[in-house]
């Protein structure tokens, strides 16, 4: 059977990748497209490296060729990446790596009060227990929670000379390296800065530091999608971030912004995935009892919907706000249901970085040309 390339092509054009607006035909994506019998080869250009993106863009086309044009054809894709042309400005700042940290994963959320801070300490803790070196930059300008959550809120970050220039020496607490706004601040003090100044203050946490060997720094963020977001992704070579949310409808429409934020093609920060906090509350008397109260999986439906890996759910216990309020994370807990919680979290963590790291480029900061329009080009 010979098949027709013009029939292939309009089932083609029913076809849009994400982020590209046009149908792939259209957005010139598809190269070329040869048949042999019954045999098809497309050439796809994508210009995002997406994984998820380019499975999405495989199974679709295979999925039109058979519906539309031949359902026994035999199809091969395949998918080149091309960033596109970088633009050149004088006034962009340049993204700097950062000897000695391996990865570095922003914790968001979009809405507030859903748990990054308190997962972020968690998944520090879980980390630090699998023998991972894991620091904590709490970037939360408006409510720094990390000294609290490692009962470190007395600790004064000292200045320690290193190659002869001083450095902030991180304070530690259960073997985790961390710096937090808040140890500059008064406690009762409240921070508003704007985010270009939080952005240096976070610059000097992370640069004039002494971190040393670091192979996950997680990153506290405060709650939203504002400007002191884009200030830390123009600051920062973010190696992916994690979307914490709520199975709530509310909390899940500010995670899909979240998501959408990262995924933005001028941001493009790979999303390593979704967790559910506060999926269900167990009682502490009742351990096997499971109340949804905010709904049921709706951050693991979030996640299929959005085609981002599904990272793992924690449940809503007592035993957790009080871990974090008496300083003491719950994922330091042994042989609990909880310490399992954490540690799937956490091992889950470290596979969706692993893929990210095989499949993607090293991430670079992010330029941002111009922060009110939110214009960034990624580039060298
Ligand atoms: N799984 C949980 N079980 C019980 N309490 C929790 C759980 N997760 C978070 N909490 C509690 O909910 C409150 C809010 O959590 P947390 O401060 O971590 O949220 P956040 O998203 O960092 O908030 P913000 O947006 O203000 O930074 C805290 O009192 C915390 O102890
Ligand atoms: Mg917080």
């Amino acid at each position: 059977m010979k098949l027709d390339r013009k029939e292939i092509l309009k089932a083609l054009e029913t076809i849009t990748v994400a982020g590209e607006g046009k149908n792939m035909v259209e957005s010139g994506a598809v190269q070329n497209v040869l048949t042999f019998g019954d045999e098809v080869i497309v050439d796809l250009v994508l210009t995002t490296p997406a994984l998820h993106i380019k499975k999405r863009a495989e199974v679709d086309i295979m999925k039109v060729i058979h519906e539309k044009v031949y359902e026994k054809a035999k199809v091969k894709v395949n998918i080149k990446v091309e960033t596109p042309a970088k633009e050149e400005n004088p006034n962009q700042i340049k993204g700097k790596e950062i000897p000695g940290i391996s990865n570095i994963i922003a914790v968001s959320s979009g809405k507030g009060g859903v748990g990054k801070s308190t997962i972020t300490a968690n998944l520090a803790v879980a980390l630090a227990k699998m023998g991972f070196k894991v620091g904590v930059l709490d970037a939360d300008i408006y409510g720094p929670s990390m000294p609290i959550m490692f009962d470190v809120e007395q600790a004064k970050p000292v200045s320690v000379e290193v190659d002869g220039k001083s450095k902030m020496q991180p304070v530690q607490s259960y073997g985790v390296e961390i710096l937090s706004i808040g140890f500059f601040t008064k406690p009762d003090q409240a921070v508003i800065w704007r985010g270009p100044m939080a952005a240096k203050a976070l610059n000097q946490m992370i640069f004039d530091a002494n971190w040393g060997e670091i192979d996950f720094m997680l990153i506290d963020l405060p709650p939203g999608t504002g400007d002191i977001h884009l200030s830390i992704m123009q600051s920062l070579p973010i190696t992916g971030a994690v979307v914490v949310s709520t199975p709530q409808a509310v909390a899940l429409a500010d995670a899909k912004k979240g998501v959408a934020m990262f995924n933005n093609e001028s941001i493009n920060v790979p999303v390593l995935g979704i967790i559910e906090n506060m999926a269900y509350f167990t009682p502490e008397e009742l351990p096997n009892n499971k109340y949804y109260i905010f709904g049921q999986e709706g951050a693991k439906n979030l996640a299929q919907d959005l085609q981002v890996p599904f990272l793992g759910e924690v449940p809503l216990v007592q035993s957790i706000r009080e871990a974090g309020d008496y300083g003491r994370p719950a994922a330091l807990q042994t042989a609990t249901p909880l310490e399992k919680s954490f540690e799937e979290l956490a091992r889950n963590v470290v596979e969706e970085t692993v893929k990210r790291n095989e499949s993607l480029p090293p991430s670079e900061a992010i330029k941002i040309t111009t922060m009110a329009g939110c214009s960034a080009v990624k580039g060298k």
